[in-house]
């Protein structure tokens, strides 16, 4: 029997941080539940979720709506699962994986059939960025 508070989802634990009526953080949590994971959400207020990105290691040029932890990687914004999993089979030591700003066509942002180019970036333990996988545009 389960306790009081457990889930009976399977999948790979992650918190989301965001802020509350963010339509497109929800969005993103969706599609990462169809995706094996199983995301549980958290509001904060935006000056407070700023300051618990850049504590996690996120660069500030790499700040996108929301913050995701998954076995201790920190995912930010829009990244696509299949990124994450790479993440995560590959294990590297940084610190985890964003796709900056608000991509449309990036899972969550896909409101229809058009795509914009978009990179996910690597963050590196000591700040730096480098290119994980590249979404051509449409
Ligand atoms: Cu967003
Ligand atoms: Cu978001």
């Amino acid at each position: 029997m389960l306790a009081a508070g457990q889930s009976l989802a399977q999948g790979t634990p992650m918190d989301v941080k965001k802020t509350n009526g963010c339509g497109c953080c929800l969005a993103w949590m969706e599609r990462m539940e169809e995706s094996g994971f199983a995301p549980e959400g958290d509001d904060m207020f935006a000056g407070l979720l700023v300051r618990y990105k850049l504590d996690m290691g996120v660069p500030p040029k790499m700040v996108s709506c929301h913050t995701a932890v998954v076995e201790g990687y920190v995912i930010e914004g829009h990244v696509p699962a299949a990124d994450i999993r790479k993440l995560l089979d590959e294990r590297p030591d940084a610190v985890g994986l964003a796709v900056p700003g608000m991509p449309i066509g990036s899972p969550g942002m896909d409101f229809g059939d058009g795509r914009e180019a978009f990179d996910v970036f690597l963050i590196g333990r000591d700040g730096a960025t480098e290119v994980f996988s590249s979404y051509p545009g449409n």
